[in-house]
Parts: structure tokens; C-alpha cells; sequence
């Protein structure tokens, strides 16, 4: 049953056949509402900036398929490219013109890119830039950070160990201690920890991962201090820093967070950049590129093996390579910005006019907001926000016809399709969920 104030007849009888046949009824864990309790809805098509689920419902969607639907859902110029492609045939598993002509566009779009290779999901692109890494400095160990996700490889599902001097604790059952032994966890944003880490293990780090905007944990932004100081201390210790832009690539602006960072640290950049999501435009397709010397130590040029059967596959290039085309349109970040912008105004609006405490922030299409009455820097913080609050308003907001990530983990996304009318209407939907 349903314990939300809107039950959702034909979606609780999915769930339930679902939950027959498929662990949890969902093929992905955060679908399933746990977190914020309720039906998930299950969804029966889109169009543009909405969502309609299997009773009918439409919902005006930020969540955009976790982020990859960075120009709504059924753009024509992506079904075009898509049906087009899928007639010349589904899979070859032999190169093609498109993936040269994807890749040339990625590299095009971020500087400091010579080379990517093609694979299909985040976590794949995530594993593999590791492994390189570890390959390309003969070395075991690497950083990541509290809050930050970047797939559920092995030796990526770990929370911090007992201290600095300790590794990791695996976060899944299945992943043995060993596994993650070489997987260090420092806090986000705090540059006394990495001085310390890296004093204690700097010759021992192959690389640094980051989330460079974290989405996982809501909207958190790395500080300028503590991106100036990982890079400082990666170079010193001949660590790689790898971006894990699945998230924020082509998302909060079209060279990524890297090109923010690049704006605001002379010489910035990372030796190693993970993409996904937008540059898929919603097929699976994900990237992982660097610098020449580091790219070609790949198999079948060097010694670090990586594969995959539908790698660059047809359909999913060509998906990925008319959304790419169409963000370069002049003015489409602009545009994006301004009205992500505007929601989290107006959301931070609604929640003053009621009393409640609220705070946000956006950058390009992406965007998050916390019941808190500062943002928050560090994992902690964000578990120390209301989360009772924004359960109750996540509920108040699907049945105001507005679909957001059901945990306030997530960060939100808006679309190039979103009108100044959608958001004046999720805006209001706020203000009744917050009364
Ligand atoms: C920053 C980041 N890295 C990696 C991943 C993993 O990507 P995928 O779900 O495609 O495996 C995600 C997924 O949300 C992500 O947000």
C-alpha cells in the first residue's frame, strides 16, 4: 500500500508484480522511494519538461533521468538521430565514423582533453579512469571523498575508515575489506585533511576522484581553497586528480565544472576527466579521457586492459552527439542558468513566505536546495539537515503534480524544455507544500 497522500492505483499494482520478479521492484535502489517512503510512480511516457505516469498524472519532472535529459525529453533533433541511426543497424561491435566524430566533439569541448575512450555507464568510466591511474603511477592507493559517489565499483563503495592512518570500510556487503584497503576517505572541503593524507601517503597515491560539484549529496561545491589545494598536492606527489564530471559534465556549463574551476585558478585543470549522462543524451554511453600519454597506456596500445561489448554503440553515439550539438546553440547555458535559477529563487521564496528555513544554489542546469539554514560544505552537514521536512515536502510536491529525486541526496535538473510557466507553477506547488 501506498503511504502517501495520493495513491496512485495502476503504479502500486506494478510495484507489487514488480516486487515478484525484480529485488525491491526496481532495477536501481533510489527508484524505490525507501528514503522517502511511498509508491514509486512508474512511468508511462515523456515529452518535453513532463513526465506521465501509468495512471495518468502528469508531473513536471527535475529529476530528467538523474541528469542526462539536459534538453527535456523527446527533443526531435535526438529522436531523429536516434531512429536514423538504429535503421542503419543496433550494434556492430567494430569501430564507427560517429564514435571518431563524439570523441572529436568531447575533446573539442573540454581543453586540456587529447583523448576518450567510449563505454556505457558512469560507474564503468569511473572504475576504469582508476585503473589507468593506477597503472600509469605503478601506485595502489587513491582518494575519494565523504558524499561523493562515482559507481559501485568495489573498491568505490567505502565510507572513512577510523582515521588518516586507516583505509577504508567497504559501505556493501559482498565487498571484502582487502578490496578497499588501497581506498582512502577524506571529508569534502576540508584542505586539512588532505595536507594530512597526503604528508602520510603522498607516494603511495595514484590519484585523487572528485566530484567536483557534488551531486550525490545533494548540491555541495568544492571550495576554491580545497580544489587549489588537491591540485597542488596531486602535482607534488605525482597523484593524478580525476574529475568524475558524470554528473556535472556539459551540465553546469559546456566545458563542465573544470572550465568554472579554469575561471577562477590560474592554470587550472585535472589530469583525468570521467563523463556520462549528458554527453548520452539518455542512452548508455559514458567517457573517460586524459592526456596522450596517459590514454595510450590502455590495451590495445599499452598495458591497462578495459573492454566492452556495446562500447560507443551506434545508437547511443548518435544520441549523445545530437544533445551535444544542440547545447552549443549560442545563449542555451544562459538560458539554462536563468531559469534554474529563478526556481531555486522562487522556491527559496515560497519557503520564506511560510517560515520555513530553506537554502539553495544552481550552476547551469543543475541545482539543489536544503532545509537548513546554511548550505551545507561537508557530507555531515547534509545529513544534518530536515529530513523529515523534506520527505513531507517531496510528498506535497509529487501530489502538486512536480516530480523530484524522492531523497535529499540528490541534486535536481532542469531542462532546456522547462518554460518560465512550469516554473512559476512549481512554485506555487511549493508554496501549498509548505503551508
Ligand atoms: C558523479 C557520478 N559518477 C558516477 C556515476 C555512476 O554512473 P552510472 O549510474 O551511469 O553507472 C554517477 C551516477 O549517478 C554519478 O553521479
Amino acid at each position: 500500500m501506498s503511504t502517501d497522500a495520493h495513491p496512485a492505483m495502476r503504479s502500486e499494482h506494478l510495484f507489487a508484480r514488480a516486487q515478484r520478479v525484480i529485488p525491491g521492484g526496481v532495477n536501481s535502489p533510489v527508484r524505490a522511494f525507501r528514503a522517502v517512503g511511498g509508491t514509486p510512480r512508474f512511468i508511462a511516457r515523456a515529452e518535453g519538461a513532463y513526465l506521465w505516469d501509468a495512471d495518468g498524472r502528469r508531473y513536471i519532472d527535475y529529476i530528467g533521468s538523474w541528469g542526462p535529459m539536459i534538453l527535456g525529453h523527446g527533443h526531435p533533433a535526438v529522436l531523429e538521430a536516434v531512429t536514423s541511426a538504429a535503421r542503419d543497424g543496433l550494434s556492430f561491435g567494430a569501430p564507427t565514423e560517429r564514435e571518431v566524430e563524439l570523441a572529436e566533439e568531447i575533446i573539442k569541448l573540454v581543453p586540456g582533453l587529447e583523448q576518450v575512450r567510449l563505454v556505457s555507464s558512469g560507474t564503468e568510466a569511473a572504475m576504469s579512469a582508476i585503473r589507468l591511474a593506477r597503472g600509469a603511477t605503478g601506485r595502489s592507493r587513491f582518494i575519494k571523498f565523504e558524499g561523493c559517489y562515482h559507481g559501485h565499483a568495489d573498491a568505490l563503495l567505502v565510507k572513512a575508515g577510523s582515521g588518516l592512518a586507516t583505509f577504508g570500510n567497504p559501505t556493501s556487503a559482498g565487498v571484502p575489506p582487502e578490496v578497499v584497503q588501497h581506498t582512502l576517505v577524506l571529508e569534502y572541503n576540508n584542505v586539512a585533511a588532505l595536507d594530512e593524507a597526503f604528508a602520510l601517503h603522498g607516494p603511495e597515491i595514484a590519484c585523487a576522484i572528485v566530484e567536483p560539484i557534488a551531486g550525490n549529496m545533494n548540491f555541495v561545491r568544492a571550495s576554491v581553497p580545497f580544489m587549489q589545494r588537491l591540485r597542488e598536492l596531486c602535482s607534488k606527489h605525482g597523484a593524478l586528480l580525476v574529475f568524475d564530471e558524470v554528473m556535472t559534465g556539459f551540465r553546469v556549463a559546456l566545458g563542465g565544472a573544470q572550465s568554472l574551476y579554469a575561471g577562477l585558478i590560474p592554470g587550472f585543470a585535472p589530469d583525468m576527466s570521467v563523463f556520462g549522462k549528458v554527453i548520452g543524451g539518455g542512452m548508455p554511453l559514458a567517457a573517460f579521457g586524459g592526456k596522450r600519454a596517459v590514454m595510450e597506456l590502455l590495451a590495445p596500445l599499452g598495458p591497462v586492459y578495459q573492454a566492452g561489448t556495446l562500447s560507443g554503440n551506434p545508437v547511443a553515439t548518435a544520441c549523445g552527439l545530437a544533445t551535444l550539438r544542440e547545447i552549443q546553440r549560442p545563449g542555451f547555458f544562459d538560458a539554462l542558468a536563468a531559469r534554474t535559477r529563478a526556481l531555486v529563487a522562487g522556491l527559496q521564496g515560497a519557503a520564506r513566505d511560510a517560515g520555513v528555513p530553506m537554502c539553495g544554489d544552481s550552476e547551469g542546469g543543475m541545482f539543489g536546495f536544503f532545509f537548513a539554514d546554511a548550505l551545507p560544505q561537508d557530507y555531515a552537514s547534509v545529513l544534518a539537515t530536515d529530513k523529515e521536512r523534506f520527505n513531507r515536502f517531496f510528498h506535497g510536491m509529487l501530489g502538486g503534480g512536480v516530480y523530484l529525486a524522492p531523497a535529499l541526496y540528490e541534486a535536481g535538473f532542469v531542462s532546456a524544455a522547462h518554460s518560465a510557466q512550469d516554473i512559476a507553477a512549481t512554485v506555487q506547488a511549493a508554496a501549498s507544500a509548505l503551508r
